[in-house]
């Protein structure tokens, strides 16, 4: 998880989203059981989820979308690890440019990539074949920030960033969508992810102070280590919701 040039990228994260490994084993076994054939992950990462269901489903033909190489690059190897890599093709495309509709679209932690929690809802409807599904993950407010409350957060976050749960709901059935669930993170799986974020760079430090790039490595984890305990912590959840498209 260390090398002498730098830390490593996401080394200690199993998916890039705060999720714990319960509720990620129950939503790979939702997603599975509905026998997807066709699975579009956007904005997927290295897409441990997608490769998890995609394993149990078989004859499924999956596709994980993201913007990063070095993600992607992961996701190949797991996906090899796992014995189902002509079965999922990791490509590198803008997430708003995909157009083949799945019977499983999932969009985790990438709503940004369509503008607004709302906004990627009505995107990604056309994607989800009728009777298809759409497992949908994003930030929510636990309560609205205040202005100083959004101050210590990250640079740029405003109060429109994120909605309350039961508006980010209401969003997706005025959209066309049913909830099949609706759940959103504790507090322990937020912190879990913020360490397991920072981990790279402290284990790093630990093991290498007197390196060249420490000051600035340290100064990256302080801040991002204030942003999450002074700012967005306990403030800001994160919903999972699965979501049913009607038949046509
Ligand atoms: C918070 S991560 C979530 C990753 C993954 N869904 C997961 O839960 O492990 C957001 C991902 O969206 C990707 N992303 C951001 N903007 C994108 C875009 N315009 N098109 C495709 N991917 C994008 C990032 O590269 C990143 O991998």
């Amino acid at each position: 998880m260390t090398s002498h040039d730098g830390p490593s990228r996401y080394g200690f994260l199993d998916c890039n989203s705060p999720i714990a490994a319960w509720r990620l084993d129950r939503q790979v076994e939702e997603c599975a059981a509905a026998a997807p054939q066709l699975i579009v992950d956007i904005g997927c990462g290295w897409g441990e989820l997608l490769q998890r269901v995609t394993a149990k489903v078989p004859g499924a033909q999956a596709y994980g979308i993201d913007s990063d190489l070095e993600l992607l690059e992961r996701g190949r190897a797991g996906a090899a690890a796992k014995g189902i890599a002509d079965r999922v093709e990791f490509v590198e495309y803008q997430g708003k440019d995909w157009e083949t509709p799945a019977d499983l679209v999932v969009c985790i932690g990438a709503a940004h990539a369509f503008g607004t929690g709302a906004e990627a809802l009505r995107a990604l409807y056309p994607l989800v074949k009728p009777g298809g599904r759409l497992l949908f993950g994003d930030g929510v407010w636990n309560r609205v920030p205040t202005e100083s409350e959004l101050e210590p957060m990250w640079p740029g976050t405003t109060a429109e960033e994120f909605v309350l749960l039961p508006r980010l709901v209401d969003e997706a059935v005025a959209t066309g969508f049913r909830p099949l669930r609706v759940e959103s993170v504790e507090q322990s799986e937020w912190d879990d992810f913020e360490s397991q974020f920072l981990a790279d760079k402290e284990s790093w430090l630990l093991a290498n102070p007197g390196h060249s790039r420490a000051a600035e490595i340290r100064e990256q984890a302080d801040a991002h280590r204030d942003w999450w305990l002074r700012g967005h912590r306990r403030l800001l959840g994160f919903a999972y919701l699965t979501l049913g498209r009607p038949v046509a």
